[in-house]
């Protein structure tokens, strides 16, 4: 690969590994840089974390913790459901805690998922997964015991692997020729319209555009025929691929046109949005240092991997958030990586004393501007720009 560095987001803790105090001396730090590869048109990190640091039997981050989520995969289940035969086999990788496969019968469908801690969940409920990272091995081990699979998924995994080469062969091992394979990660146009840099974590090594992922998947002899902009997860692609020339949607050339028309091919777009990250930066510190200055008391709603971003990027601890709020009960009772602010449940820390929530979750705004309908506070927000709601 021939990257170019564009960005430094500085020195960053693994983004889901919420901590006890006594972890605090023995925490994991690595360098966060983000480059542009002239060949693939890829944006990529310089360097990748080990994927064992992130995806263990520990990890915290639980997908149907958010109505929105469970909503959008239980849709996009029954609208293309119909379009399947009945009996065809379903795979999905990076199964999660089963969001997305909780839709699809346990008979034919398998699922592949690292983190040992999901995986037992959703063996437990009777889907047959693989507790294993998505290698080519691994395919020739599903190939073996299941065949041929007409229906692959996978939700916000791809871009957490740094080898795609391998990624997409093991794909082209396990789709049947007539199958199809829909993956869906955050969009790299919608992050630099939005300014949403907190997209870039550990897990997520690759923020993709339709450009770098069609000149890729080729390579593999797989091709893009359908490309759907959802709104999930700050701004998301569903790609929709099969394994021989079938007929390409025009939304396939649609994206690729707006992604040139707003220069994703140019390395000089990406020094630009480098530019505004810095200035965001300068204008969250600033507006919540002044709200500390004036007595508010400031908490951050959503323990979120890009709040670890964002709070370690801007070296924003307690002395400018009291603490973090989170449904999530793995979350909960733990400190936040590398800034260690304190995690606690949206019971105990959403109250009339607070005066403002910077939005850590910022991409489920509307889900959490109708539950905290009676909220006294304001929201905070610095996507696209820092700004009070
Ligand atoms: P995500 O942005 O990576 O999906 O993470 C969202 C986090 O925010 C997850 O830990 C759950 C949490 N959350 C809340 O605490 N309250 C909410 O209302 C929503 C929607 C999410």
């Amino acid at each position: 690969m021939d990257k170019v560095k564009f960005l430094d987001l500085g020195r960053q803790p693994i983004a889901n590994r919420f901590l006890n105090e006594e972890d605090f001396n023995d925490e994991f730090f690595y360098h966060l840089e983000v480059g542009f590869d002239q060949e693939t048109m890829l944006v990529t990190h310089m360097n990748y974390v080990d994927a064992p640091m992130m995806f263990n039997d520990n990890y915290a981050y639980r997908g149907s913790m958010s109505r929105t989520m469970v909503n959008h995969f239980a849709n996009f289940s029954s609208s293309i459901r119909g379009s399947l035969k009945p009996e065809c086999k379903v795979l999905e990788i990076g199964s999660n805690d089963g969001v997305f496969i909780k839709n699809w019968n346990k008979e034919n469908t398998i699922a592949v998922e690292p983190c040992g801690n999901f995986a037992k969940e959703t063996n437990e409920l009777g889907y047959k997964t693989y507790n294993a990272f998505w290698t080519t091995e691994l395919a020739d081990r599903i190939l073996e015991e299941h065949g041929q699979m007409d229906f692959i998924f996978s939700a916000n995994c791809m871009c957490h692997i740094p080898d795609l080469d391998q990624t997409f062969k093991a794909i082209t091992k396990v789709l049947d020729s007539n199958g199809i394979f829909v993956f869906e990660d955050p969009s790299l146009l919608q992050m630099i319209c939005l300014n949403s840099y907190d997209q870039i974590y550990d897990e997520h090594p690759h923020i993709f555009s339709v450009t770098a992922l069609h000149k890729i998947l080729r390579k593999h002899g797989l091709h893009i025929i359908k490309v759907e902009n959802t709104t999930v997860h700050g701004g998301s692609n569903r790609i929709w691929v099969q394994g021989k020339h079938a007929n390409r949607d025009r939304t396939v050339t649609d994206n690729l046109d707006a992604e040139k028309v707003l220069g994703l091919h140019d390395a000089s777009t990406y020094n630009r949005f480098a530019e505004s990250v810095a200035k965001s930066k300068f204008d969250l510190v600033n507006l919540l240092t002044r709200c500390k200055a004036n007595g508010k008391r400031v908490i951050s709603y959503g323990a979120t991997s890009k709040s670890t971003t964002v709070f370690n990027y801007c070296n924003i601890d307690t002395n400018l958030i009291d603490y973090i709020t989170d449904t999530t009960p793995e979350k909960q009772g733990l400190y936040s990586p590398g800034t260690h602010i304190p995690v606690i449940t949206p019971e105990e820390g959403v109250d009339n004393t607070v005066d403002f929530a910077y939005l850590g979750a910022w991409n489920f705004v509307e889900e959490i501007k109708a539950k905290e309908r009676n909220f006294y506070g304001k929201f905070i927000t610095h996507v696209p720009t820092v700004r009070i709601l």
